[in-house]
């Protein structure tokens, strides 16, 4: 269970806060009641006399940024936590939160800090991911005559989570709890595509957000949708992953499928995006919430009105690209697929020529022996396969192959051509599978493929 869900559990029974201070965003009358289990401590550290607080708040999906501001700033103005004390749940609650790549820190997501430094005295409390109200809450409290450090306390908790904030530059993964990616690099080398696509897919994308400066001087927005358009296994996901490792020190964000239909989802997404521009923003497999609305209807409407929403305001918003993938650019909506200003261009992916085919065989046998008039044949036989069903007969190829004969006669592969032939029957027979971003969290053993169509039977 996640801390999330524990201090869910944990509140479960709280009355509803009755009173809310619409002025000062805080649940004043909640807030007091909960407050009211650690008032002895607190009224004794405090001492009497008029109180005034003052809070940061930040929406959903920044509760992780906050925590984080908020120790920093703790321990750059050398506060001294004296005790932490319970508050929405009946322990204080941590979360572990990746600040880094390779970095996890242990925060407080719900609780009560009791900090003083030489003679003054606060009170912080913690509020994050209150399942009563949206947004994320860092409160801090003192008596009257300290109204400046109390609210020079919440500017340097903001100011911090403004100019360190830890998602920028780097690659995330987009929900309420943003996830840092540590994508593998990968290669525009190691992607056989033909050239002229992959030109005009960097001119659209990452060399467009490097030349910035001079679209501005042209009165050209700094902003650029792209839609990659493609059989499954054509190689758009890795189209992504080459333009995440290119652009080294521009925020990468990506979404999660499942996700996307979510109420807010896209326009949260939008607002960090442009809080981390330069920024491109993925949407992998936008057919989840961009399907043609009059012929598949009106189930994911919500979603995509945002999106088209976001897209169409994005002009004020700087220097942000956003890059979708679809496999089928036909079963999308107009509004999506063929109104520039939203998405710019579509870009299509399509199956591999006998060149393009020969280049990839070459490549994936670069480790894998199969001597060169096979390679050949396995290029020609491969007409209508995608680069993933490719791979899958080559990688077939070499695992079926019986492993004590590898070396014994020559130094290839001892493969026939009725393999080649099998192999390639094998693959063109099976569903394809979906391959992407979010594979590991592929519930329930479906692919997204298999839940589009499901989407599109049950609309029909
Ligand atoms: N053009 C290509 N060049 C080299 N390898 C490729 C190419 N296309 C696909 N592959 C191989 O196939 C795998 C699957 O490709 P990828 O995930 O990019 O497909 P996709 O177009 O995103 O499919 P889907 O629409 O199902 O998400 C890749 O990891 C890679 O190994
Ligand atoms: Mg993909």
């Amino acid at each position: 269970m996640d801390a999330e869900e524990k201090l869910f559990e944990a509140i479960e029974d709280e009355e509803r806060p009755e009173v809310e201070d619409e002025e000062n965003e805080m649940p004043m009358g909640g807030h007091q009641r909960l407050q009211r289990r650690n008032k002895a401590v607190i009224d004794k550290f405090l001492g009497k006399g008029r109180m005034m607080h003052s809070a940061v708040i930040f929406p959903e999906y920044y509760g992780e940024l906050l925590t984080w501001a908020l120790q920093c700033y703790i321990e750059k103005e050398e506060w001294e936590v004296i005790r932490t004390l319970k508050y929405r749940a009946p322990e204080p609650v941590y979360i572990d939160v990746g600040t880094d790549y390779d970095r996890c820190e242990n925060l407080l997501m719900n609780g009560q800090l009791i900090v003083e430094k030489d003679d003054i005295h606060l009170i912080i409390t913690v509020d994050l991911y209150n399942p009563f109200r949206c947004g994320n809450s860092v409160q801090v409290e003192g008596t009257a005559r300290r109204k400046k450090e109390v609210e020079a306390f919440t500017d340097g908790v903001k100011s911090i989570a403004k100019e360190q904030n830890f998602y920028r530059g780097k690659k995330v993964e987009f929900s309420r709890h943003p996830r840092l990616l540590n994508v593998k690099d990968r290669s525009w080398e190691s992607i056989v595509l033909n050239p002229a696509i992959k030109r005009e897919v960097k001119a659209n994308t990452v060399d467009f957000l490097r030349k910035g400066k001079r679209w501005a001087e042209y009165g050209i927005p700094q902003k650029r949708g792209v839609l990659l358009a493609g059989e499954p296994g054509t190689g758009k996901t890795i189209i992504c992953k080459a333009l995440m490792s290119e652009v080294d020190g521009i925020t990468c964000i990506t979404t999660n499928a499942y996700a996307l239909s979510a109420n807010e989802y896209i326009t949260g997404l939008y607002e960090m995006a442009e809080d981390l521009s330069p920024c491109i923003v993925f949407i992998e497999d936008i057919d989840m919430i961009g399907l043609n609305r009059e012929e598949y209807g009106y189930r994911s409407g919500p979603a995509l009105i945002s999106l088209l929403n976001v897209l169409d305001g994005v002009e004020d918003k700087q220097e942000i690209i956003t890059v979708a993938t679809t496999n089928n650019v036909e079963t999308l909506d107009r509004a999506i697929s063929q109104r520039p200003s939203r998405f710019d261009r579509v870009i299509t992916i399509s199956l591999p020529s006998i060149e393009e085919r020969k280049e990839l065989t070459n490549l994936l046998c670069q480790k894998i022996p199969i001597d060169e008039p096979i390679r050949d044949y396995i290029a020609q036989k491969t007409e209508r396969c995608t680069p993933a069903q490719l791979q899958e007969v080559i990688y077939s190829l070499a695992i079926e192959h019986p492993v004590e004969s590898i070396g014994v006669l020559s130094p290839y592969l001892e493969i026939s051509k009725e393999k080649v032939d099998h192999a390639i029957s094998k693959v063109n027979g099976r569903n394809r599978c979906h391959l992407g971003f979010d594979i590991e969290n592929n519930h329930n053993g479906h692919n997204v493929a298999e839940l589009n169509q499901t989407a599109v039977m049950k609309s029909d």
